[in-house]
């Protein structure tokens, strides 16, 4: 039988860089923006039901009225439609309206909405442009910038996904105005994260000012924002597809998603990592990786700014254990968390002996 070995050249380089603008009101410049950037090419903004009421049907009026050829969908607000019912119906209806491969799509809502309409974008016509523009807290402060897009499975949390960065990121700290105080806080939660794994003057920063961080102060959390959004800029950088150093911001996610999903997301992300940095941090303490004076200040701060730090109750066991399992941080029979060192210094891939999180599970009873 005759050989041969055929090689596939595939080596390229592209440059897929791409801006963060936050500014105030900058969602008003995107008729701009796509004016000069995407001529006639066609515009598919997605977003949930509330967003779309309160942003989205103001922001496709000012794209038509600027002559751009716009439309927008829209799914019910919340986890649950984090799955790939939403994103095939979503599919059919771009298929529907015509889109091409130089359509562009808007990501127009919190974390869900960039989530669901990145992916569909990776995977609409094998991929095309998408550019992020997120109203929470959350989504600016964290899932906007890095181009993790997915979502849930019944086996556990963002188990579907695929890596596609934005070709931009607009950051409009002025419609944080409407956000529920619940969602504000979410937000804060990824924020005391991102400071507590990678940037101890951050989380200083945030720990002097917790108070006035609380009520909204709006130019203390624009610079707030910016530098969130420089730190998680920076670890996507050097690590874009999470082979290593990305994991630093999977700091309280190992156990908040297992939270999460085994709450049937009736607890929302932003307060999952909340009770998982708390608890993940305790572990840290007991195994002797974290001093108790550190442990002590992320939990002095996260009460300041109004973050939930007990581990909630577990109504399934299974079901905890099982969403924990299929972490994907999970390598082999082992999981593997990050943890903290110390304020501003998170490590990765450290294995979790699984009496400490018994000894969680038998506490939230
Ligand atoms: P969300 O998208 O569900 O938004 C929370 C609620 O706020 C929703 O009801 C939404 O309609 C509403 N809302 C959004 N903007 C508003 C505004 N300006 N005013 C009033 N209401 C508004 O939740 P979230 O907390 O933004 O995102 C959580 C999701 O993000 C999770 O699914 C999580 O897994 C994901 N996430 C992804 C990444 C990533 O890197 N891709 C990172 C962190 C989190
Ligand atoms: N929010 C985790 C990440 O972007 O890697």
């Amino acid at each position: 039988m005759m050989q041969r070995t055929i090689p596939v050249r595939l080596k390229r380089v592209v440059n897929r860089s791409y801006a963060v603008r936050v500014e105030v009101g900058i969602v008003d410049s995107l008729p701009e923006f796509f004016r000069r950037n995407w001529g006639r090419r066609r515009i598919f903004i997605i977003t949930d039901t509330n967003v779309g009421r309160l942003y989205g049907r103001r922001l496709l009026r000012a794209l038509s009225l600027s002559g751009l050829d716009a439309s927008m969908l829209d799914f019910p607000a919340g986890e649950e439609s984090k799955n790939a019912a939403v994103v095939f119906a979503l599919h059919s209806q771009l298929l529907g309206l015509g889109i091409r491969r130089d359509s562009c799509i808007v990501a127009l809502g919190g974390g869900v909405v960039g989530d669901v309409a990145g992916f569909v974008a990776a995977t609409v016509l094998r991929g095309i442009s998408f550019i992020q523009v997120p109203t929470t807290l959350l989504a600016q402060v964290d899932s906007s910038v890095g181009g993790k897009v997915g979502i849930d499975h019944p086996k556990g949390k963002n188990l579907i996904g695929a890596f596609h960065q934005p070709v931009a990121v607009f950051v409009d700290p002025a419609v944080l105005k409407t956000l529920p105080v619940t969602e504000f806080k979410n937000g804060l939660a990824e924020m005391v994260k991102i400071a507590a794994a990678v940037d101890k003057r951050l989380f200083g920063r945030i720990e002097r000012r917790a108070g006035v961080i609380r009520r909204g102060n709006e130019r203390l959390l624009g610079s707030l924002l910016v530098r969130a959004i420089e730190l998680k800029a920076a670890v996507v950088e050097k690590d874009e597809f999470d082979a290593g150093l990305r994991a630093v911001l999977n700091f309280g996610h190992t156990l908040a998603h297992a939270i999460e999903a085994s709450s049937g997301y009736s607890i929302k992300h932003g307060a999952a990592v909340a009770m998982g940095m708390a608890s993940e941090a305790r572990i840290a303490m007991r195994m002797g990786l974290l001093r108790e004076s550190d442990f002590k200040r992320l939990l002095l701060v996260m009460r300041a700014l109004g973050l939930p730090v007990k581990f909630p109750r577990i109504t399934s066991r299974p079901k905890f254990l099982f969403a924990l399992s299929a972490d994907k941080k999970a390598s082999g029979n082992r999981l593997k968390f990050t943890l903290l060192k110390g304020i501003g210094h998170a490590v990765v891939g450290v294995e979790v002996p699984t009496p400490f999180i018994l000894e969680l599970l038998n506490g939230s009873r």
